[in-house]
């Protein structure tokens, strides 16, 4: 069983991955980090707590990260038009009792990582800037995490937040310049991939034929997103599986193929967030390219909700 940690900003589609990883006996989900990106890191930790309560797992600590760019810039407004500016779809889920610990995120990152040498799998799907801190606070970070699995970037994709940027990647490029050139082994799954894998649309009624609270919830969530991927993507039909395929990657790694690159992300101008990946035997990142996507998506359904 791998343990894993979620960095997340929840997120329609990082609430399917925290579904996802809860129903997935292959993983245990041991802490979950929170960051910017799809709202501000108030609103996802409010928002983990609340989807591990409606999910009936409040035992997972949710660890509150950074709200602020690795450089101290403030994040951009969030992604209100494909999240809602709740981050859930504009749905209402009750309320957990439980709070966020009380160390930040990355201080809990390099201690859990010290704790627990070369176990534990880190899964950034939001912005970087947590795991950048840690890497720049403890130099035995790298060493001490087995593998970091970063949805995000698009190598070879067109961007999804400007023409050439991803958009966890768009929200702080210079983390991710830290985390890809650390030299910690990195697997990036990208917009190359994530984008070939998507929820058919009829999903939501039968979720919600169930009859089940949380089942309903996820339902009406991912329903908001659906109707956002509509609208801002015509032909495409259904939403994309960006952050369940990250995890889906630590259950069964054969549901992607990767190649060795050397990653650059564009700090300025037209290329700010942009991912430029130039092939490398000896680079430590793995950059997923093809993925088996009926097969994943197919895995996916048998267990999030
Ligand atoms: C990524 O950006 C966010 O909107 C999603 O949650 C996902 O992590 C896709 O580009
Ligand atoms: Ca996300």
């Amino acid at each position: 069983m791998e343990k894993i940690i979620l960095d997340c900003d929840p997120g329609i589609d990082d609430a399917m991955a925290i579904a996802y990883a809860l129903h997935s006996p292959e993983v245990e989900l041991t802490a979950i980090t929170t960051c910017f990106g799809n709202a501000h890191t108030d609103v996802t930790t409010k928002n983990a707590l609340d989807l591990l309560a409606l999910f009936d797992a409040s035992h997972v600590p949710v660890y509150e990260g950074l709200n602020q760019t690795i450089d101290g810039q403030l994040p951009r407004e969030g992604a209100p038009w494909i999240h809602g500016h709740n981050g859930i779809g504009e749905v209402t889920i009750p309320t957990s009792q439980k709070k966020a610990e009380n160390e930040s995120a990355h201080d809990f990152l390099s201690r859990i990582t010290k704790e627990h040498p070369g176990e534990l799998t880190l899964v950034p799907v939001g912005s970087l800037s947590n795991v950048a801190r840690a890497i720049k606070a403890d130099p035995e970070f790298v060493k001490n995490v087995k593998e970091i699995v970063v949805m995000g970037g698009a190598v070879r994709h067109p961007g999804n937040i400007t023409p050439l940027a991803e958009a966890n990647i768009h929200a702080d490029p210079k983390a991710a310049n830290i985390v890809f050139q650390s030299g910690a082994n990195i697997r990036l799954v990208g917009l190359d991939v994530t984008m070939k894998t998507l929820l058919p649309q009829d999903k939501c009624d039968e979720w919600r034929s169930r009859n089940q609270p949380s089942a309903t919830s996820m339902a009406d969530i991912v329903t908001f997103y659906i109707n956002a991927y509509k609208e801002n993507n015509p032909g495409i039909i259904g939403c994309s599986l960006h952050d369940p395929l990250a995890i889906g990657t630590v259950i069964d790694p054969s549901f992607v193929q990767t190649v060795p690159m050397k990653v650059t992300v564009g700090e300025a101008g037209e290329s700010y967030g942009q991912t430029v990946g130039e092939e490398d035997e000896a680079s430590s990142v793995h950059v997923c390219l093809h993925v088996d996507s009926e097969r994943f998506v197919a895995h996916f359904l048998s267990r999030v909700v």
